[in-house]
């Protein structure tokens, strides 16, 4: 059984979702132990308590710079002994000491079809204002390994989702995180507990 902990920084849909799997049995060899919260108060937090899973806080705002912020993160990480950190809805940027740690343990779900809309100040609601100014006709979610590059790792699964006329930020993403992002980010996390994804030459090989 591997040690899931799940980083946030928000609501916890994403959370939620991989909750729910674990409990419908759709996660069987993996179990999530840690949330860690990067602030204090999200609802994140809420959904963990509600479902007994130990959580904690490290506020980004109490430390002085990227570096320290990620060897807090990382020792958390490694006291607890988790085998897969998911970033869901983790809006913090940490450094290469984590991605050293968990080389290839890591996972991050990003509401777009990477390479689109990726990278350094697309997150949240953001990437869906890009997504509408361009006037894209698809744009979904991705699964992919957290390397030292943001947003840059081997992809592992994505979703297309269907953009509507009329679409504003808001619906956009409401329509991604509930036809893409809850479906293939446990779906990644199943994959990855039962050691089916493997990196060669920077590509993701998911093995069905
Ligand atoms: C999700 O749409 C997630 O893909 C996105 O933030 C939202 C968090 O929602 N993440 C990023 O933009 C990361 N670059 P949640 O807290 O309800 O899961």
């Amino acid at each position: 059984m591997k040690n899931i902990a799940v980083l946030v920084s928000g609501g916890g849909t994403n959370l939620q979702a991989l909750i729910d799997a674990e409990h419908d049995g759709k996660i069987p060899n993996g179990k999530i132990s840690l949330v860690i919260a990067s602030k204090d108060g999200v609802y994140a937090l809420e959904r963990a308590k509600t479902n007994n899973i130990p959580s904690m806080v490290i506020p980004r705002k109490e430390y002085a710079d990227v570096a320290s912020y990620t060897r807090a993160v990382t020792d958390a990480l490694i006291e607890a002994k988790a085998d897969i950190v998911v970033y869901a809805g983790f809006m913090t940027i940490l450094d290469s000491h984590i991605t050293e740690a968990f080389p290839y343990k890591m996972v991050n779900v990003h509401p777009a079809l990477i390479p689109s809309f990726c990278g350094k100040g697309y997150y949240g609601l953001h990437v869906h204002e890009e997504a509408l100014k361009r006037g894209v006709k698809l744009s979904g979610a991705t699964v992919h390994f957290v390397t030292e590059e943001c947003d840059g790792g081997p992809i592992i699964l994505q979703k297309a989702v269907e953009v509507k006329n009329g679409d504003t930020p808001e619906t956009l993403q409401k329509r991604i995180m509930e036809q893409a992002e809850w479906k293939i980010l446990p779906e990644a996390v199943r994959l990855l507990c039962e050691d089916k994804v493997t990196v060669k030459d920077g590509i993701a090989v998911v093995e069905e």
